[in-house]
């Protein structure tokens, strides 16, 4: 019998016998019968041999076509047995004559009502929202924003802000130094300078950004930490001027029964100089503090004051003619005290879980 009619005949007899197939070992025992190695198909493949050339390709086809029509079949039939979906899992081309390989799902399989999976969305930092929020605020107030840079140099960092080279600030191992006159910012107070230098007053601006100290890393110090930076200077800027503007912003930012509270300080840029309190978040001061204010009723929160006739000049400003104010808050701090944040290392650690809350 010519090979084209062998294979009509074969392929009416296997999807017969397949019709009968009830049980999955019957149907194994059908697929080594036809499609298994030493099965029928195989044998005819190797009747190609003797076909004419000619007709090879004909033949070729042929063969081809029932490989694919009997592997439909067993497919299906496989597929009805188990009561469920087959789905083929793409084509493994591992060598001739390998068919895609089909996976048999068990009922109930696809539930196509269900809703998909939702990509998860990532927001923004606990930090750069509150640097977002703490931008607004002041904006509202009519200052500008502004960004200085995280590399700095000793003019900008030191000597314009009224710290000679003797300063004890200036210590090498204070401040991560590139080379002798470049370091890591370990402040904000140089965009003041940085501003100033670049145009005349008024100037009233903020300067958020990272800030970086050789601190060791416990609960409340890290390498790295954030600031915002404050400077208003004209003609008349007084000392009521800084505590309004402080007092609104901190009110503001951690809601409007908060007090603040001025307290002396030193700082070589500002005369007078003050650290700004603000009244425990957690507790309002209320029966002696609590422990996140360690007891006080109060939470160090900013360095302020007055800028220092001598920084005006260093920069050019006639001193006689304008004052100024000036304030470094700590902006990690504010979040941690917002939020009741026990450690500073959760905000940098970068665990989803821990971030996803805020
Ligand atoms: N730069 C100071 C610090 O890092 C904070 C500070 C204090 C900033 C007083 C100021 C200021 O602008 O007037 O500790």
């Amino acid at each position: 019998m010519p090979l084209l009619e062998e294979l009509q005949a074969l392929q009416v007899r296997a999807k017969a016998l397949l019709a009968k197939v009830q049980t999955a070992g019957d149907l194994e025992v059908w697929r080594i019968r036809f499609l298994g190695a030493k099965g029928a198909l195989k044998a005819a493949m190797r009747g190609l041999s003797e076909v004419p050339a000619d007709q090879k390709p004909q033949a070729g086809k042929a063969l081809n076509d029932l490989k694919h029509s009997l592997q439909e079949a067993y497919d299906a039939r496989a597929g009805a047995l188990a009561g469920g979906v087959i789905v083929h899992v793409g084509t493994l081309h591992l060598g001739i004559g390998l068919h895609p390989p089909s996976v048999v799902i068990p009922n109930p399989t696809v539930d196509v009502t269900l809703p998909g999976r939702r990509p998860k969305l990532g927001h923004l930092h606990v930090i750069t929202q509150t640097i977002n929020e703490i931008c607004d605020i002041f904006g509202r107030m009519g200052f500008e924003v502004v960004y200085g840079r995280e590399v700095e140099d000793e003019w900008h960092n030191f000597t314009a802000l009224n710290m000679p080279a003797w300063h004890p600030a200036r210590d090498p191992l204070d401040n991560f130094y590139i080379d002798d006159d470049t370091f890591l910012r370990p402040q904000t107070s140089t965009v003041q300078i940085r501003v100033m230098e670049s145009r005349q007053p008024p100037v009233r601006i903020i300067a958020p950004g990272r800030v970086y100290r050789p601190d060791t890393v416990d609960a409340t110090h890290y390498f790295m930490f954030h600031q915002v930076e404050g400077l208003y200077v004209d003609e008349g800027v007084t000392m009521a001027d800084l505590k309004t503007c402080v007092d609104q912003f901190c009110k503001a930012y951690f809601g409007g029964d908060v007090a603040t509270r001025f307290r002396p300080h030193f700082f070589p840029f500002t005369e007078p100089s003050a650290e700004v309190d603000v009244s425990c978040p957690a507790c309002q001061g209320a029966k002696g503090g609590c422990s996140i204010c360690k007891g006080s009723g109060w939470m160090e929160l900013a360095g302020s004051g007055m800028v220092h006739p001598n920084v005006l000049e260093s920069v050019g400003y006639d001193s006689k003619k304008y004052t100024g104010f000036a304030f470094g808050f700590g902006i990690d701090r504010m979040v941690m005290r917002k939020h009741r944040i026990p450690d500073i290392r959760l905000l940098f650690e970068n665990d989803a879980r821990f971030l996803r809350q805020f």
